[in-house]
C-alpha cells in the first residue's frame, strides 16, 4: 500500500505522520494517535459514533481518509475539556443522565456542539433533525435533547427561548 505523509491538527496539536493511503481518519485517531475517545460503531456511516468536527463541521471519521484532511483541524472528544473543566455540554449530559453505556456519547457531544454553534438556542425539532445521524440505543433521545437545551441555557443564560 502506498504511504502518504500528512499533517493534521487535532485538538490544537499538530501531528505529522506517514500512514498507508487507505487509513481512515478514525483509524488515524485511534491507532496512530491513540486517541480512543472517538468510537467505532458500524464503520459505514450509519451510527454517528465516530463523529468528530473537521474545521467545525461534524463528519463521520470512518468515512473519510486521513490523507484527505492534510492541513485541516480536527476536534475530538479529548479536546472538549479545557483547564481540567468539562465542556458545559459534557456536564449537562452527566447531570441529566444522558449517558448510559456511553458508546454513542463522544459522537453525540461533537454533533451537539456543532448544533449549538448553528442554533445557540435550539428547539426540540431542530435537535431531532440535527442529531438524527447519531444513534443511541440506550437513553432514548429525550435526555440527550434535555442536555443540549441545558447546555444552551448555560452557554447563554440571558437568552430566553419559549419555542
Ligand atoms: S462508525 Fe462511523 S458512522 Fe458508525
Ligand atoms: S448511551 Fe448507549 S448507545 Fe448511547
Amino acid at each position: 500500500m502506498q504511504q502518504v505523509t500528512i499533517q493534521i491538527t487535532v485538538n490544537d496539536e499538530v501531528y505529522i505522520r506517514t500512514v498507508p493511503a487507505n487509513t481512515t481518519l478514525l483509524q488515524f485517531l485511534r491507532e496512530e494517535l491513540q486517541l480512543t475517545g472517538t468510537k467505532e460503531g458500524c464503520d459505514e456511516g450509519e451510527c454517528g459514533a465516530c463523529t468528530v468536527l473537521v474545521e467545525g463541521h461534524p463528519m463521520n471519521s470512518c468515512l473519510v481518509l486521513a490523507a484527505e484532511l492534510d492541513g485541516k483541524h480536527v476536534l475530538t472528544v479529548e479536546g472538549l475539556a479545557t483547564d481540567g473543566r468539562l465542556h458545559p455540554l459534557q456536564e449537562a449530559f452527566l447531570e441529566v443522565g444522558a449517558v448510559q453505556c456511553g458508546y454513542c456519547t463522544p459522537g453525540m457531544l461533537l454533533s451537539g456542539i456543532a448544533l449549538l454553534n448553528l442554533y445557540p438556542h435550539p428547539t426540540r425539532e431542530q435537535i431531532r433533525k440535527e442529531m438524527e445521524g447519531n444513534i443511541c440505543r440506550c437513553t432514548g433521545y429525550a435526555r440527550i435533547a434535555d442536555a443540549i437545551m441545558l447546555a444552551a441555557e448555560r452557554l447563554d443564560p440571558n437568552h430566553t427561548n419559549n419555542a
